[in-house]
């Protein structure tokens, strides 16, 4: 299966709210998605195969700190290196604004994106208390630095 990269525009914004409805328990409705796009801070990517949004990335960058929002791909897409390469084309964008860093959250018990984000460099550095709702969970924070900053850190649980 091959899958090309591109950058997003509104007109995908249905696609990606698809997507969402597969993904997430609380997902950004078609509305939200086309206002995120249109704001002008935002980067979002999307893979296509065959003319089919099979997964995307999206982030904002605001004063030299990226955050990326969510990735997700659909279920039938999945274990074929394609959230890697959105985030690798995440990054390739991030860098060319700038950014010093990139954060991102994710649910303390989502292990797949957790693995996923470490095999892209991300690494721990907190966690933020009942983030999550439906169900209500911690996230923890992940970040990857291009200041040369980029370390293991542990959470103190004194700061939970
Ligand atoms: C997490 C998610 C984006 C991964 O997408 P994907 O396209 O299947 O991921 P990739 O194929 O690029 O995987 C890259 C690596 O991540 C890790 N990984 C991905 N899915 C995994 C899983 N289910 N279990 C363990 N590791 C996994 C593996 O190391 C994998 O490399 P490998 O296949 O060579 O072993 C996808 O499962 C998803 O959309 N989940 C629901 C939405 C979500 O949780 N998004 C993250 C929100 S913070």
């Amino acid at each position: 299966m091959s899958f090309e990269i591109t950058r997003l525009t509104e007109e995908s914004s249905a696609a990606v709210a698809e997507i969402e409805k597969l993904c997430f328990s609380k997902p950004w409705s078609e509305a939200t998605v086309a206002s995120e796009i249109k704001s002008g801070f935002s980067d979002f990517f999307g893979a296509f195969s065959e003319g089919e949004l099979a997964g995307y990335i999206g982030g904002r960058t605001i004063a030299g700190e990226t955050e990326i929002f969510n990735v997700a791909v659909s279920p039938k897409f999945r274990r074929k290196g394609i959230a890697k390469a959105l985030i690798e084309k995440f990054i390739e964008a991030a860098r060319k604004k700038d950014t010093q860093v990139i954060f991102l959250e994710v649910r303390t018990s989502n292990l797949p994106a957790i693995t996923l984000y470490e095999k892209c460099g991300f690494v721990f550095c907190g966690i933020r208390k009942d983030y999550y709702t439906d169900p209500k969970e911690n996230a923890l924070l992940m970040r990857l630095a291009f200041d040369g900053t980029q370390e293991y850190e542990e959470w103190d649980d004194e700061d939970e």
